[in-house]
């Protein structure tokens, strides 16, 4: 049976890196808190066996939904909910013991009954079941994730209590704090996470079509390089006849446009990172550690680039002359910090008119 669970924990700790050590340590704390209640040892097997497969049915959730980096919409969280019956269904005519099974059906419902997929309310929850959702959430508080810090052991322990009667049956919360805060901090140990993996799960993301990063790291990126830099400097490119060329040539043709606008870009401001490192970095907020000029989508038309050095405006020419040359119009903003903003309000403002310009330019 281990060696079964083992190869299924695996399957999905491939698909989804940051399942990896999340389950083990919520089985062991788990079976720590079993412990402390006096389960039997066959209830700790079932309570190990159940817990190591409880998210097993993550495994049929979309890539889009289940490796998604920021927070799910309410459409894709109900997609993602859909991993406590698919798990069930997976498990159900194995030679999976039936305690075991129940983890995995019920470790998402909550002692009020808010929960799912039945909103199965207090001791109609299987007992098990309660205890692997403290351990899991005692888990999932006090880890790290890239997009979040973790709390620590004293604020997860205020998080169980708060939420006893609510999330958790309040007499296994007690049993539980006191198993835990017996526990010596466990060390989270990210070193086996398989960073190229990591990378192309990222960059899958957050690279655009165009070759450019999504604007989604835009705002972020500028209000820490004020933050971090001395002295940057952002250009706006706007390409002024692109909804033209999507409508008379195709879609296609526009986004070819698009590509070749990053190129020009990448060849004037002599760019030459690799851009999932480039993309790994902005997304641990690492941006101190970023030399080369970054390029991002903000717009349909509209491309931003976040130079850590100040630009001779003839490379801005160099990008507006070589698109000039293959029939593409393109509208810039060229701003330095702090030369030419200060503040981001300031910037925003400048970006806004620039946009609002344009508009008026257009009609
Ligand atoms: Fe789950």
């Amino acid at each position: 049976m281990h060696k079964f669970v083992d190869i299924l924990v695996k399957t999905l700790e491939y698909r989804d890196l940051y399942t990896r050590g999340h389950t083990h340590r919520g089985v062991f704390y788990a079976l720590k808190i079993g412990e402390s209640l006096g389960l039997s040892s066959k209830e700790l097997e079932y309570l190990y066996v159940g817990g190591m497969l409880h998210d097993i049915g993550k495994i049929g959730i979309p890539d889009v939904v289940l490796l998604k980096p920021g927070k799910l919409t309410e459409e894709e969280f109900e997609i993602m909910k859909l991993h406590v019956i698919l798990g069930y269904q997976m498990l159900k005519d194995l030679d999976v013991p039936s305690e075991a099974l129940d983890i995995v059906l019920y470790h998402q419902e909550k002692y009020d009954g808010t929960g799912y997929p039945h909103g199965a309310k207090n001791g109609n929850i299987p007992l098990l079941a309660r205890v692997y959702t403290i351990a899991d959430s005692f888990e999932a508080m006090t880890s790290i994730r890239i997009y979040k810090k973790g709390k620590t052991w004293q604020q997860a322990f205020q998080e169980l209590e708060e939420l006893a009667s609510i999330h958790f049956d309040p007499d296994i919360v007690r049993y539980a704090i006191k198993a835990l805060e017996s526990l010596s901090y466990v060390e989270a140990n990210y070193s086996n996470i398989n960073t190229e993996a990591e990378k192309i799960r990222w960059s899958f993301y957050y690279i655009d079509e165009s070759g450019a990063i999504k604007g989604d790291l835009f705002l972020p990126t500028l209000k820490a390089f004020m933050e971090q830099r001395d002295s940057f400097c952002l250009t706006i490119f706007d390409i002024k006849n692109l909804a033209m060329i999507n409508m008379e040539k195709g879609w296609e043709e526009g986004n070819q446009v698009l590509r070749r606008l990053i190129e020009a870009i990448n060849i004037q401001y002599c760019i030459s990172y690799n851009i999932k490192d480039l993309i790994l970095k902005l997304i641990k907020e690492n941006f101190v550690n970023i030399e080369s000029p970054v390029v991002f989508r903000i717009g349909g038309d509209e491309f931003a680039v976040i130079a850590p050095y100040i630009l001779p405006p003839e490379k801005v020419l160099g990008v507006v002359n070589s698109m000039k040359s293959i029939g593409i119009n393109i509208d810039y903003l060229r701003v330095r910090f702090p030369e030419d903003f200060s503040t981001y309000k300031e910037v925003l403002e400048k970006i806004f008119a620039f946009t609002k310009l344009k508009l008026n330019t257009h009609l």
